[in-house]
């Protein structure tokens, strides 16, 4: 998908949140060679060194970190920069990310302006955040002149975020689904099921096929090889209106997993 400064980014890839250590490279190796041509992690997964590891053989691949927290504000930004760079064995990152607002600390908009001064420098190619709200977009951009590429946010069919995603639009931001399965526990939900027979394919994989014909980036996370091959292997069939529509009706004012970003704590 096209990006607002002109790159690209891969609309469907593998997440490693709570892929552990030690097991990172041999995944992220195994999705690589399965198809996937993007990886999402992040500094507080503790895994980016199995990342760079088991992506050494694919510089092509694409990959996102993210900044995390207790390492915003401007100086310590880039120095966090600088580990994550390292860990993932790329001489430029293709995206880099705010992991949260975090808003009592009051830092990300100096967290922003590194991010801004990254990528001037050419170490990395796009820059955006996660789990900004309306208001925290709103701030960095009248701050500094520049739009996040993108904003990674909980989404799946029981919490759809329609709001912000039409804000995202009008400004330009594409969204990227975190949790895009629902972290799992939504997958047999009857109208998925029924879908899924329907087509001849997994709710898992109906699910994905559904964010990827909403114009999302998603990022399902697995371990398991079967399941690895089985979250790319969306290609060979389409929702119709009518599934469209039923999966619309699954969305839930009380849907979200994970934290408010208005009111997280970390
Ligand atoms: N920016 C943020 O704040 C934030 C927050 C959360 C997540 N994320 C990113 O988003 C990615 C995905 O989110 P997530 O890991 O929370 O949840 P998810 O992708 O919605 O769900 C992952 C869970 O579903 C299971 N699963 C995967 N494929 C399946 C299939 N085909 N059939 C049945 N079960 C399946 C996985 O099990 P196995 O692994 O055992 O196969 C795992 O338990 C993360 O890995 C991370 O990169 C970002």
């Amino acid at each position: 998908m096209k990006l607002n400064d002109g790159h690209r980014i891969p609309q469907l890839g593998l997440g490693v949140y709570q892929t552990p250590a030690d097991e990172t490279a041999e995944i992220v190796r195994y999705a690589a060679k399965a198809g996937y041509q993007s990886v999402d992690t992040a500094t507080i997964y503790r895994n980016e060194a199995g990342v760079g590891e088991g992506l050494a053989d694919y510089p092509d691949v694409y990959v996102t970190t993210k900044l995390w927290n207790d390492d915003q504000g401007y100086d310590a930004a880039l120095r966090a920069f600088d580990k994550s760079i390292k860990l993932l064995k790329r001489e430029t990152l293709d995206l880099y990310l705010i992991h949260w607002p975090a808003p009592k600390k009051g830092l990300y908009v100096e967290s922003w302006k590194a991010l801004i001064r990254l990528k001037k420098e050419g170490r990395v190619r796009s820059i955006g955040v996660s789990n900004f709200t309306e208001e925290n977009l709103t701030r960095i951009i009248d701050e500094t002149g520049e739009k996040p590429v993108l904003n990674q946010v909980e989404l799946h069919p029981s919490f759809q975020q329609k709001p912000l995603r039409a804000f995202h639009e009008k400004h330009d931001i594409r969204t990227e689904s975190w949790s895009p399965l629902g972290q799992g526990g939504g997958l047999s939900d009857p109208i998925l099921m029924e879908i899924a027979r329907k087509h001849g394919k997994s709710a898992a994989q109906v699910v994905i096929r559904w964010h990827l014909q909403s114009g999302l980036i998603v990022i399902p996370k697995s371990a398991t090889p079967k399941r690895i091959d089985e979250n790319i292997d969306v290609y060979d069939f389409n929702l119709d209106d009518e599934d469209i529509a039923k999966i619309a009706g699954l969305d839930r004012a009380d849907g979200r997993l994970g934290p408010n970003p208005d009111t997280a704590d970390f």
